[in-house]
């Protein structure tokens, strides 16, 4: 959730450096948007803030003339918001000040015990202008700063009393001096330095424009920003080197180009996507995986007994599937759960169990809270992620990244496949590691997936489209959607739903095809359209019985996938080449997500930046 940025240049002007760097976060929250700008000659900071989004405060900075020289402004922070406490408004928008104006203050997370010190600060007299939690910290660190002098002091002597988490980043400008602090626990902050100035970023999409070596912060850190570079202090206060990572993202990749939304740009990036994420791992041998984790090499993982997936959202979908995989592959027991739940349970986990976490962005709050918890009931991280040097990935003990590049549409699409890419892979592993899986059906398995990207770019050419916006303008006033699958496409069935509720706002649900007779098949009538999901292979049989109960109940069914019979049994249906059925829900994925992509389209909905979304969901 929400953007953060900050910059401390050698010469000014930082507003535009900071609105652009809000540009290209406002995929992390878009409520609303503003800045706080300090500059070599006024007294105090001054604020620049608009509800909506990054367009609404251009607006505002035309109307608000800068009495300030251009080269003098300096230093600044910047913030676009995804609100959890106090609605979309101006008045809520970051960066919050005290109650004076020598500072002003950016926040991501939550600070669960905000209500108590809004309490304490108002019966000491202050009174707050916003409903949200983070105007506390503004305060908090201003009444601080009387004491201490130091901004780094001030913010490190409030820390201690917050609970919850944060990203934060300070702007102070007193008595002729600049400074800006920034400090974390949870959310990601990362530093640049170069000749021009120091930057920050709670994303380091903000940062690869500037450099593409990138300094994390850890949780409790606290750094200052300063024209020619940046300290960092740890948790306990002492001086802190944190290492460089180099970033692999460039901001080239980052851009829309000729497309009309990121969303359709990256489903067509997908067959580039499952090159890059799979074909340099394939052995020599062809019947083993080489990623370039050694962790994960050899019999490292031989001696794994059980996996426990967890994930968010579509990740989690991915998790299912890698559920499926593991299972019939590598033939290790294999749970899965959502993360928002297991980091509440109290798990059961047997020696050699091992977490498997899958994310896009990794810095998912209830992954990383809920991986910390498997590790600490014994279990051995892995992770399938797709920022290199997230939270996520640092905190893992053996690392499978996705190579899908910055994926800025808010459902994800590229990722998701390249999710499923790695789970094959890490499956294969497990299973020639423990020599559960011969080495015969291993190479059956990557030699179709090598193959697999020619048959995924037959799902993307013009004709198919077309067919694809046909259905879509035939099913968009449906009253509802219901997907079906089974066994490992039962999965499909649910990313099928949720990429259609998340982007075009329709009600959709995904279902076992099995569990159909027992309850929902109550839902069908004409306004119900049912998507069949059925690929060839053992299960087809079942998968047409469920069609043809819901077809006998005047359901309107639309076949998704492979199965020759089901394809010609229904009047609409969306053919998908024939592969193993382990590797069928990477294909069978991409034509529900073109559909929901035109439903959305033609209902005029936000496709990259839906309503009440973000990308990357830092709070719980
Ligand atoms: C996917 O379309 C959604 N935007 C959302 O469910 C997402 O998959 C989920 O929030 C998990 O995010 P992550 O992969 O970055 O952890
Ligand atoms: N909790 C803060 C608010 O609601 C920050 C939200 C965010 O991370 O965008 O304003």
């Amino acid at each position: 959730m929400c953007g953060i940025v900050g910059a401390f240049l050698a010469t000014g002007p930082v507003t535009p450096v900071l609105l652009d760097g809000l540009r290209v976060l406002e995929y992390r929250g878009y409520d609303s948007a503003g800045l706080a700008l300090a500059d070599g000659t006024s007294q105090g900071v001054r604020v620049i803030k608009s509800e909506g989004r990054i367009a609404n405060l251009d607006n505002r900075l035309a109307e608000t003339p800068l009495d300030f020289d251009a080269e003098d402004l300096c230093a600044g922070i910047g913030h676009t918001r995804w609100a959890t406490h106090g609605p979309p408004s101006d008045v809520n928008a970051h960066p919050h000040g005290g109650t004076g104006t020598r500072l002003a203050l950016v926040h991501n997370g939550i600070i669960e015990n905000y209500t108590e010190l809004k309490a304490e600060l108002q019966s000491a007299g202050v009174t707050f202008r916003s409903d949200t939690d983070s105007e506390v910290l503004a305060h908090l660190i201003e009444r601080a700063l009387e004491e201490a002098g130091d901004l780094v002091e001030a913010v490190r002597s409030i820390l201690g009393r917050l609970e919850g988490y944060y990203a934060l980043a300070v702007l102070d400008r007193h008595g002729g001096r600049n400074q800006l602090v920034c400090a974390r626990s949870g959310p990601p902050l990362a530093l640049c330095s170069t000749p021009g100035g120091t930057y920050l970023a709670s994303d380091i999409l903000a940062l690869v424009a500037h450099s593409n070596r990138v300094v994390f912060l850890d949780d409790g850190d606290i750094g200052r920003l300063q024209a020619n570079g940046f300290e960092i202090w740890d948790k306990d206060g002492r001086p802190a080197e944190r290492l460089a990572t180099t970033v692999e993202f460039n901001s080239a990749e980052a851009g829309l180009g000729h497309w009309p939304h990121f969303m359709l740009k990256e489903i067509f990036e997908q067959p580039d996507v499952l090159a890059r994420t799979a074909f340099g791992r394939i052995a020599a041998s062809g019947d083993d995986v080489d990623f370039e984790d050694e962790r994960l090499g050899g019999d490292t993982l031989a001696d794994v007994q059980r996996v426990q997936v967890i994930a968010c959202g579509t990740a989690l979908h991915a998790g299912q599937i890698a559920a499926y995989l593991i299972e019939g592959l590598a033939g290790i027991p294999t749970d899965v759960d959502f993360a928002s739940e297991f980091r509440y349970r109290s798990p059961c986990l047997v020696p050699g169990t091992l977490a498997l976490c899958i994310s896009q962005s990794g810095e998912t709050a209830d992954t990383l809270a809920a991986a910390r918890l498997a590790v600490k009931h014994g279990a051995r991280l892995v992770s399938i992620c797709n920022v290199d040097g997230s939270s996520q990935v640092r905190e893992s003990e053996g690392v499978v990244l996705t190579h899908a590049g910055p994926e800025i549409g808010v459902a994800s699409t590229k990722a998701f496949t390249a999710q499923l890419v790695s789970a094959v892979l890490l499956a294969v592993r497990l299973g020639r590691s423990r020599e559960s899986l011969s080495r015969e059906d291993a190479a059956e398995v990557l030699s179709e997936l090598r193959i697999l990207r020619s048959k995924m770019g037959s799902l993307l050419t013009k004709e198919y489209v077309e067919d694809i916006k046909h259905l879509a303008r035939s099913h968009m006033e449906q009253t509802g959607f219901l997907f079906l699958g089974r066994g490992v496409n039962f999965p499909v069935a649910l990313e099928g739903a949720l990429k259609l509720k998340e982007i075009s706002y329709m009600h959709a649900e995904g279902y076992a095809a099995g569990e159909m007779k027992h309850g929902p098949i109550a839902l069908i009538d004409s306004g119900m359209s049912v998507f069949v999901i059925n690929a060839a292979g053992p299960l087809a049989g079942k998968v047409r019985a469920n069609m043809e109960q819901v077809q006998a109940r005047g359901g309107r069914v639309v076949c998704v996938g492979s199965d020759p019979e089901s394809l010609t049994a229904t009047e609409e249906a969306l053919a998908v080449p024939e592969t193993l059925e382990w590797l069928s829900p990477i294909l069978n994925t991409i034509p529900l997500q073109l559909f929901a992509y035109h439903v959305a389209r033609l209902r005029g909905c936000d496709i990259d930046k839906p309503r009440n979304l973000a990308k990357s969901v830092t709070v719980e």
